[in-house]
C-alpha cells in the first residue's frame, strides 16, 4: 500500500495519569467538518405524502424478491415526520455538516414541469433548521430515486432524462441556493451502472452490460449539466460530483495481474474522474467496450467539455479495496464486514486519497461516505455496544489523518450514516447508523459510536 507518512503525535493534553493507558493523541486542522450523511429514500418515508411521486424505489422494492423480507422504505425511519427531532439530535452530536439527498419525485412527481411547492418547503424547513443549529446543509441532487414516469420513458437509457435532470437541478438551486451551501450532484454513478444495469439487484433490476455504460454516460452528462444550471443562477455555493473509489490491487506480483488491475480500475475509478476532471474517457476503458458500444455512439460532439465543467470540489467515498487477479477476478484479502462486498482495509482510504490528489491535483476534497454495517442489538439496559463500528472509524479516520498529513487537501468528513435506514435490496437487515432506529417505535437510540463521534468532535480529534 502507500507510502509511510509521519502522523502528527501529540501528548495527550491536560494532567493525565500517567499510570494511565498511554494515549495517542491525533488532531485534525482547525476548521475540519465533522459530518454525517443519509439520503431521501433511506430515511424519509411518507412515500406518498404532499404530493410525492413514485420512484423507480417505489417500485422496485414493491416487487415480489427485490428487496430482503420485501422491505421497503414506504415509512424507513420516518424522518420526513421527525426531521425536527432528527436534527436536534445532530446538534447533540455536535455535527458541523449534515449530507442529506433531495428527493427528486417530491419536487416533480413526474420528473418534469411546474415543481411542488410542498416538495419544496420540506428541503426548505430542513435547511433552516440545520442553520439554526449551526449546521452546514450539504445536499445530494440524485441519490438514486429517479421518477418512475421517467424510467417509463427510459430513465437514464434516454438522453432526455439528462435535459430533465438540469430542469430539475435548476428548480431546486433557484428554490434552495441561499440556503445550502454545498451541493453534490448524482451519488455513486458507478454503483446505479454497476448494481442497476449490470448485476441488476437495483432498481431498475436490469443486467444489459451495453446499456450499463450508456448509462454511465448520461449520469456523467447529467452531472455536467447540473453544474452548468448552477452556474447560470450565479449562486455563490459549491458544486461538486459524488464519487465512490475502489482502490484496486494486483491479487499476485505477475504481469497479467497488473494488467487486469490497470483495466478494472479503469472501469471502478478512472471512468468517472478522468471524464470530469480531465474531459476524457481513458482510452483503455474505451478501447475494450470497443467502437460499437452504446456508450461509443452515445457521445455527441461537446459531451465531454459538458461533463468536465468546471468543479468546486470532489466527494469521494470509500468502503472497500478489490483485489484484481491475473484472469481480471478478484478475490478477497481481508475479513469482510456483515456486507459480503466490504472488506475492511483501512489503509485503502490513504490510498485512495493521495491517489486523487497525485492524479488529479489539489482539488478540494470532502468524504461523503465511510462507514460500517454491524449486527447491532438493543440491549436490555438501553445501550447499543457498537464496538465495531468504534474500531472501524478510529481506523479509518487514523488514515485520513495520515493522507492529510500527506498534504491532501481535504475538508470534512461525513459517517454513513447519521442513523439506521433502508439499506437498498437487503433493506433493514444491515444497519449502518451512529444511532440505532428501533423500527418498531421509530425511537432513537445513540450507539457507543455515536458518543466516540461526539468527542471526536469536540477534541477535533482522538
Ligand atoms: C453508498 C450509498 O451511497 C448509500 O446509499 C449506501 O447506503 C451506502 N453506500 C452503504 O452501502
Amino acid at each position: 500500500a502507500g507510502a509511510t507518512v509521519a502522523s502528527a503525535v501529540a501528548a495527550p493534553e491536560g494532567g493525565s495519569d500517567p499510570a494511565a493507558e498511554p494515549r495517542t493523541a491525533l488532531r485534525f486542522p482547525t476548521g475540519f467538518g465533522w459530518g454525517a450523511a443519509t439520503s431521501a429514500y433511506q430515511i424519509e418515508g411518507a412515500a406518498k405524502e404532499d404530493g410525492r411521486g413514485e420512484s423507480i424505489w417505489d417500485t422496485f422494492s414493491r416487487t415480489p424478491g427485490r428487496t430482503s423480507n420485501g422491505d421497503t422504505g414506504e415509512i424507513a425511519a420516518d424522518h420526513y415526520h421527525r426531521w425536527a427531532e432528527d436534527l436536534d439530535l445532530m446538534r447533540d452530536l455536535g455535527l458541523d455538516s449534515y449530507r442529506f439527498s433531495i428527493s427528486w419525485p417530491r419536487i416533480q412527481p413526474d420528473g418534469t414541469g411546474q415543481p411542488n411547492q410542498r416538495g419544496l418547503d420540506f428541503y426548505r424547513r430542513l435547511a433552516d433548521g440545520l442553520r439554526e443549529r449551526g449546521i452546514a446543509p450539504m445536499a445530494t441532487l440524485f441519490h438514486w430515486d429517479l421518477p418512475q414516469a421517467l424510467q417509463n420513458n427510459g430513465g437514464w437509457e434516454s438522453r432526455d432524462t439528462v435535459e430533465r435532470f438540469a430542469d430539475y437541478a435548476d428548480i431546486v438551486f433557484r428554490a434552495l441556493g441561499e440556503r445550502i451551501p454545498v451541493w453534490l450532484t448524482v451519488n455513486e454513478p458507478k454503483t446505479v451502472v454497476q448494481n442497476g444495469y449490470l448485476r441488476g439487484h437495483h432498481a431498475p433490476g436490469r443486467q444489459d452490460p451495453d446499456a450499463a455504460y450508456l448509462v454511465a454516460h448520461h449520469l456523467q452528462l447529467a452531472h455536467g449539466r447540473a453544474v452548468q444550471a448552477f452556474r447560470a443562477t450565479g449562486q455563490p455555493g459549491r458544486i461538486g460530483p459524488a464519487l465512490n473509489l475502489h482502490p484496486c490491487y494486483p491479487a499476485d506480483d505477475s504481469p497479467a495481474a497488473a494488467a487486469a488491475t490497470r483495466l478494472y480500475d479503469g472501469y471502478e475509478n478512472r471512468l468517472y474522474l478522468d471524464s470530469v476532471l480531465t474531459g476524457s474517457y481513458p482510452a483503455d476503458v474505451l478501447a475494450d467496450l470497443g467502437p460499437q458500444s452504446r456508450l461509443a455512439r452515445g457521445i455527441v460532439d461537446g459531451d465531454l467539455a459538458v461533463i468536465s465543467a468546471a468543479v468546486d470540489l470532489l466527494a469521494v467515498q470509500y468502503y472497500t479495496p478489490i483485489y484484481v487477479t491475473a484472469d481480471g477476478g478478484t478475490e478477497q484479502r481481508w475479513p469482510t464486514s456483515v456486507a459480503a462486498w466490504q472488506q475492511i482495509y483501512p489503509d485503502g482510504m490513504f490510498d485512495m486519497l493521495t491517489r486523487v490528489t497525485r492524479d488529479y491535483g489539489p482539488i478540494p476534497l470532502t468524504i461523503t461516505e465511510n462507514g460500517l454495517p454491524t449486527a447491532d442489538i438493543l440491549a436490555a439496559d438501553g445501550t447499543v455496544e457498537d464496538t465495531g463500528r468504534v474500531e472501524f472509524l478510529r481506523d479509518h479516520l487514523t488514515a485520513v489523518h495520515r493522507a492529510l498529513a500527506a498534504g491532501v487537501p481535504l475538508e470534512s468528513y461525513h459517517v454513513w450514516s447519521l442513523m439506521d435506514n433502508f439499506e437498498w435490496e437487503v433493506g433493514y437487515d444491515q444497519r449502518f447508523g451512529l444511532v440505532y432506529v428501533d423500527y418498531a417505535t421509530q425511537r432513537r437510540i445513540l450507539k457507543r459510536s455515536a458518543h466516540w463521534y461526539r468527542q471526536v468532535i469536540r477534541d477535533n480529534g482522538f
